[in-house]
């Protein structure tokens, strides 16, 4: 075997009781608002791949020091506006878009001057659609046509009323964000509803957030907020990897334990639950973000269709639904998907290419895919594309194909799921 291709063998079923890593973006968030508070805050379960490390190394660069547990972080900082930098303090955003995205809003009301940077997959992907409405507020920045790396001056922020133009959580949270340092009000309005744990941490630490219609409304931060205790749910798009298995194997039934719940991240359970899938949810609300548990058995699945209106709330499962698609009965169409194209890698074409060479009836579209099923997948050898989901679809391919798939780069799956091999081996029979 090639360095750094694993192969991934056929199943007969998957079974079991599954710990999940912590909600991605929510971690991110965690541990930007145990940043933003004053004082000691504690996060348990946490997601610990390595961009959400990228937020720590990027925090500890302001001056929030963190201790780091198994499950539990402890942090400590000077709080928003204590945060301290050198002269054009470098911060490695590595693969993380949302480290970038949510810093990008932060960084321009501090004193000093920052320069973000990553990868080249992150290097790869646009910043215009943060510098432009930041831009507005009177931040300043410096970049090569829109991408990384971005210096950013120190500047006086104005409030603004911003539309978005794509919909996008981190933008929104960007914009919200370099609100609490911005001279009155800032109002950011979503034409089509992203996920939404920005404002929801924000409701809970009494920072002044308000919703009319589709129109969030933030004002600066005049007194600091006190350090908090948070547990983070399970990640529902880390999820989505063994619903396909269990959805997909005959004989098959999972259990996925304090999965997030909110209501922008779980489009795909909904959508697979219409065409056909025996997936039951038992909600529990007990924080300022919902969770429960989720029973997954093998099921008959119909195609679907998915439209540009619903593609915020499934943006990062379109992967592994067209993995389901080549699987069900019929056609299944996913339009308005250009924002894919935009992600970790372009998720369309590396989507396509990595289906086809396993034998799927794939169409490649500007803005999406038809796939016709169901057809039986066979082995290849595919690669990840850098792009943690792509390694992750690819690996429950190899579960349903009559043959073995080989995944080049497989290790990117540490990007935002460190434990992902290591639980498939325990569930697949
Ligand atoms: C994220 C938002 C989404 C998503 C990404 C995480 C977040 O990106 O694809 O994986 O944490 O806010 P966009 O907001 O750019 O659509």
């Amino acid at each position: 075997m090639i360095e750094n291709t694993c192969q991934i063998t056929p199943a007969e079923r998957v079974r079991g009781n599954i710990t999940l890593p912590g909600d991605k973006s929510i971690s991110h968030r965690a541990l930007i608002f145990a940043a933003i508070a004053r004082g000691k805050s504690k996060i348990r379960y946490l997601n610990t791949g390595v961009d959400v490390l990228s937020t720590i190394a990027c925090l500890q660069k302001v001056g929030v020091h963190f201790q780091l547990g198994r499950y539990t972080v402890n942090v400590k900082s000077p709080g928003l506006h204590g945060w301290t930098g050198e002269d054009k303090t470098a911060f490695n955003c590595g693969n993380s878009g949302t480290t970038t995205r949510l810093l990008a809003g932060l960084l321009p009301g501090q004193s000093f001057e920052s320069v973000l940077y990553g990868d080249e997959s992150l290097s790869r992907r646009p910043m215009g659609r943060i510098i432009e409405p930041l831009s507005k507020m009177n931040a300043l920045f410096n970049s090569t046509d829109g991408h990384l790396p971005l210096t950013i001056f120190p500047s006086k922020l104005k409030g603004i009323r911003y539309t978005l133009p794509v919909a996008s959580a981190q933008v929104k949270s960007a914009i919200l964000l370099a609100g609490l340092l911005a001279e009155g009000k800032t109002h950011v309005t979503e034409p089509v509803q992203c996920r939404d744990h920005t404002e929801r941490m924000m409701k809970m630490l009494g920072i002044p957030i308000f919703k009319k219609k589709n129109t969030w409304t933030v004002h600066a931060l005049k007194r600091p907020i006190p350090g908090f205790e948070y547990n983070v749910p399970a990640d529902p798009s880390s999820a989505a990897f063994w619903v396909a298995a269990a959805l997909l194997l005959h004989k098959s039934r999972i259990v996925l334990s304090n999965v997030s719940l909110n209501p922008t991240r779980i489009a795909f359970l909904r959508l697979l639950q219409k065409a056909g899938a025996d997936i039951r949810c038992s909600e529990e609300t007990r924080s300022h973000e919902p969770y429960g548990d989720i029973v997954v058995k093998s099921s008959e699945l119909q195609g679907f269709s998915i439209s540009s209106r619903n593609i915020p709330g499934l943006i990062d499962e379109i992967p592994i639904l067209a993995l389901i698609a080549t699987q069900a009965k019929g056609m299944t169409r996913i339009r308005g998907a250009r924002e894919l194209r935009v992600k970790e890698s372009d998720r369309i074409a590396t989507t396509v290419a990595c289906l086809k060479t396993l034998g799927a009836e794939i169409e490649e579209h500007e803005d999406g895919m038809t796939i016709h099923g169901p057809t039986p997948l066979h082995g290849g050898t595919v690669k990840a594309y850098m792009d943690h989901r792509i390694a992750m679809t690819m690996a429950i391919a190899g579960l349903i194909a009559s043959d073995p798939v080989n995944i080049e780069d497989y290790s990117v799956v540490d990007i935002s799921y460190p434990d992902f091999f290591s639980t498939l081996e325990k569930i697949r029979q």
